[in-house]
This record gives structure tokens, C-alpha cells and sequence, in this order.
């Protein structure tokens, strides 16, 4: 199965592909994760990648794409894939398309995660990573066991950079003037299947799962 996963910066996408590209054998390609790494090492796409992340603002489609279209030929994506962060405009999802289409093949399904904007603010404020293992939590809904310490590989937990308030407010913003258009975009192919992603991440698992026909 090849999947979009769509909507507002925290919503809940990453939490959710983890989850599901696990049990269902497929790849969980995060153009946030992948850029970030690459911000990390000082690469060439890393180097470009930087003040436009830090800011809260997009990365230009050409680099994006380009990034997208190496990582889809790889041979984990045979078994099907989760798209997590991409496309985020409508020419990132043209591209998406025309890069399907040289390896014949389409999406399935593109799912939306629809959550408010104060929900947004909430999760993404009290957001925590794991440097390690880049596992995700939240300090009041999905806390640690310990303060600060990663459950699963003990690494040191960090808030992101551009998980403060104004650059949040910066990202929703962004989001709103060229992201949203998507939901028309896929709407009008017929892919798009909405999902309440407000709820509990037990909850919006099971919604997600009956949006891809995983559960009844
Ligand atoms: P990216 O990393 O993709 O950030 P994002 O889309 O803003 O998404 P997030 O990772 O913030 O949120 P999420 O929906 O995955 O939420 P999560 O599951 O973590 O992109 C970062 C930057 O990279 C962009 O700003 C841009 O600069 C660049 N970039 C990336 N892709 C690009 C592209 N295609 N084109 C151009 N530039 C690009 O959950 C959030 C929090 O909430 C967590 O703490 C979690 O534990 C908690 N949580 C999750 N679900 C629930 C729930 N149901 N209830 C309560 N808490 C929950």
C-alpha cells in the first residue's frame, strides 16, 4: 500500500506511521526526519536545508522532491510505503505523481488528520525527541517513564528547535497558505479519507486503520 499522511504540523502523522509502518511491513519516509539528519551531518541538502527549517518555513520543492524521488527507489519502499510530511504543495504532489508514474505505480490513499489549531499548539509545545532513536513523546499525553530519558534505548530526550511558540505559529501559518490547497487536490482524485485526529492516539490508531481498510 502507498500512503500520504496530511495535515497540520502536530497532528499526530509521525506518532501514527511509526505505528503503523511497523506492524504492516512498510517504509516510514519522513521528509522532517530525513532533513533533519541531514541538518545534523552538515551534508550539501542540510547546509540548504537549515534557515529555511529553523524558521518555520518550507524547504524549496526542487530539493524536497528531488530528496523524495532517491529515497522511493530504494528497495524498502517494494512492500509499500507511508509519506509523512510529503508533498506539503501542490507542485511537491505533481512531482509525486509523475515520480509514481516512471515506476508505475499511484497512491492509494492519502489520509487527512484534521485536529485544531490549539490541540497543535498543545502537543507540539510539550513535544519531546529521543536523540537516539528519534522516538517521539509529549511531556503530559505520551510522558516517559523517566524525566528526560528515552523508554526504549535510554537516550537523552530534547525539545526541537522549531517546536517553540512563535516558530509553531510560523509553521501553522505555513501551513495554512500552501499546504491546505492538498486537501482540495486529493479530495478531487477521490484519495482523501479524513480521520478525527483529536482524540486519544489509541482512538485516531483505530481511525487511521479503518481509513486504509487495516481495521473494520
Ligand atoms: P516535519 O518534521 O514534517 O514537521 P511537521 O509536519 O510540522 O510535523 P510534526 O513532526 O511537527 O508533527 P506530526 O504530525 O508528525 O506530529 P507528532 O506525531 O510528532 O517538518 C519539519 C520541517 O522540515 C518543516 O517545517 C519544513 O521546514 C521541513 N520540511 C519537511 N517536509 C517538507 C516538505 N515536504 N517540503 C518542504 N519542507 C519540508 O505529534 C506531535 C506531538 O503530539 C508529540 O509529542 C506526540 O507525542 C503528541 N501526540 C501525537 N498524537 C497525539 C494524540 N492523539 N493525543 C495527544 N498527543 C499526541
Amino acid at each position: 500500500m502507498r500512503v500520504v499522511f496530511l495535515g497540520p504540523p502536530g497532528a499526530g502523522k509521525g506518532t501514527q506511521a511509526k505505528v503503523i509502518a511497523e506492524a504492516a511491513g512498510m517504509a516510514h519516509i519522513s521528509t522532517g526526519d530525513i532533513l533533519r539528519e541531514a541538518v545534523a551531518r552538515e551534508t550539501d541538502l542540510g547546509k540548504k536545508a537549515k534557515a529555511f527549517m529553523e524558521s518555520g518555513g518550507l524547504v524549496p520543492d526542487d530539493l524536497v522532491v528531488a530528496m523524495v524521488a532517491e529515497r522511493l527507489s530504494r528497495g524498502d519502499c517494494a512492500k509499500g510505503f507511508i509519506l509523512d510530511g510529503f508533498p506539503r504543495t501542490v507542485p511537491q504532489a505533481e512531482a509525486l505523481s509523475g515520480t509514481l508514474s516512471g515506476m508505475k505505480a499511484s497512491l492509494d490513499a492519502v489520509v487527512y488528520f484534521k485536529v485544531d489549531d490549539e490541540q497543535v499548539v498543545e502537543r507540539l509545545s510539550g513535544r519531546r525527541m529521543c536523540r537516539k532513536c528519534n522516538a517521539n513523546y509529549h511531556v503530559a499525553f505520551m510522558p516517559p517513564k523517566k524525566a528526560g530519558v528515552c523508554d526504549k534505548c535510554g537516550g537523552e530526550l530534547y525539545q526541537r528547535d522549531d517546536d517553540k511558540p512563535e516558530t509553531i505559529r510560523r509553521r501553522l501559518k505555513v501551513y495554512y497558505d500552501q499546504t491546505a490547497d492538498l486537501i482540495r487536490y486529493y479530495r478531487e482524485r477521490g484519495l482523501l479519507r479524513e480521520v478525527d485526529a483529536s482524540a486519544s492516539p489509541e482512538a485516531v490508531l483505530g481511525g487511521v486503520k479503518r481509513a486504509l481498510g487495516l481495521a473494520k
